[in-house]
């Protein structure tokens, strides 16, 4: 039988994102040659320049040839020339939703104690991943203005909360737990004491679900107190399941505790369908083209991506990799501070997984 060749959409994006995504397509060459496992990429030009240029956010036309990739990588995407809503929704927002990526797995790990602005806190600490749900909630959409531009202005803005996708994200974070293995513990974040109808759907179906999972504890917790525990014992968590909102916010704080956004990396994951990968810290406009930016939140996303289309050793590889050079070679996680440019630390990545192939 051929061995199959993987199809990765590729959009570096605006910003940072070209020179980020670059740096994670020579890592995935190199691990690529050395696991054996062939794969071609397809560039798209989407992204805040285009949108300028043509007038076009996403194309369906390149949706449609999105829809049928392997996974898709992506750098960034945000302009601060443009509107803000009109490129996240046009482009981010509807490949979650049409796409049903219907989780946005966001890891916060730390790599080396130095890079953690909590005091005390080592590598056994911080290792946790926040499950957030990526296609209902407060981003939906819904609602609209009454009497706009007036003083007797009133804004509907609707969470929306379906049995189904409740559970659908709940059963994925469960399932997480599991194939982890570490804490075995799944915690709930929510806000069941004020948000009365979205939360107690939320808090019933988690602990239905539990319910078939009896090795792995079930826990609820309010998000205020989640931020709270966040800073003071990370410890604490394994796997945290939530809404969008509450995930949105959360995974910022997540990220600052592993060392910040030049580590933080994500997944939107449509568990039978495609999945889109980036690192989390947007375009970085005043790092554009400066090479400075750190690139290893977008080879963590590459990580991520090689573990759903089924590459879990290269992307142990990959993870293990960016930990060494972390602890190794980094004087710190900031653009211009790593004591290597961006292009320097994605060689060596390259250099560490070329020297430990086996
Ligand atoms: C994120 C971002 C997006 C979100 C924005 C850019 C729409 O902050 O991926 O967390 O709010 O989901
Ligand atoms: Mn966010």
């Amino acid at each position: 039988m051929s061995k199959k060749t993987y199809k990765i959409a590729v959009i570096g994006g605006d910003g940072t994102g070209p020179e980020v995504v670059n740096e994670g397509l020579k890592v995935l060459k190199t691990v690529a040659a050395q696991q054996g496992f062939a794969y071609e990429t397809i560039s798209y030009d989407i992204g805040g320049e285009r949108y300028r240029r043509t007038g076009e956010i996403l194309p369906d036309s390149i949706f449609q040839e999105l829809e049928k990739v392997d996974a898709i990588y992506l750098g960034a995407i945000g302009d601060p020339n443009i509107k803000p809503g009109i490129l996240e929704k046009g482009i981010l927002l509807r490949m979650r939703f049409e796409m049903d990526q219907y989780v946005n797995l966001r890891p916060v790990v730390l790599y080396d104690p130095r890079f953690c602005p909590l005091k005390d806190k080592t590598e056994d600490d911080i290792d946790f991943i926040v499950v957030r749900e990526n296609t209902e909630g407060l981003y939906c959409g819904a609602g609209g203005f009454l009497k706009k531009g007036t003083k007797d202005e009133i804004a509907i803005q609707e969470s929306i909360n379906s049995y189904k996708g409740v559970e659908r994200v709940i059963r994925f974070a469960f399932d997480y737990a599991r194939r982890r293995n570490k804490r075995k513990k799944v915690t709930l974040c929510g806000k069941t004491n004020v948000l009365t109808y979205a939360f107690d759907l939320w808090e019933r179906v988690f602990y239905k679900v539990a319910e078939e999972y009896s090795d792995i504890e079930a826990e609820y917790a309010n998000v205020d107190a989640i931020c709270m525990w966040m800073v003071k014992s990370p410890e604490w968590f394994d796997v945290i399941v939530t809404d969008n909102m509450f995930g949105d916010i959360i995974t910022d704080l997540g990220a600052m505790i592993q060392g910040g956004m030049g580590i933080a990396a994500g997944g939107n994951i449509n568990p039978n369908g495609v999945s889109m990968f980036e690192p989390i810290g947007g375009s970085a406009p005043k790092y554009t083209g400066k090479n400075v930016i750190n690139p290893l939140a977008a080879i963590c996303a590459l990580s991520m991506l090689l573990d759903k289309i089924g590459e879990q050793q290269a992307a142990y590889k990959v993870e293990k990799a960016v930990k060494m050079v972390v602890k190794d070679k980094l004087q710190s996680l900031s653009a211009g501070k790593m004591g290597y440019s961006t292009s320097e630390v994605g060689d060596l990545i390259v250099e560490y997984l070329s020297k430990n192939s086996n």
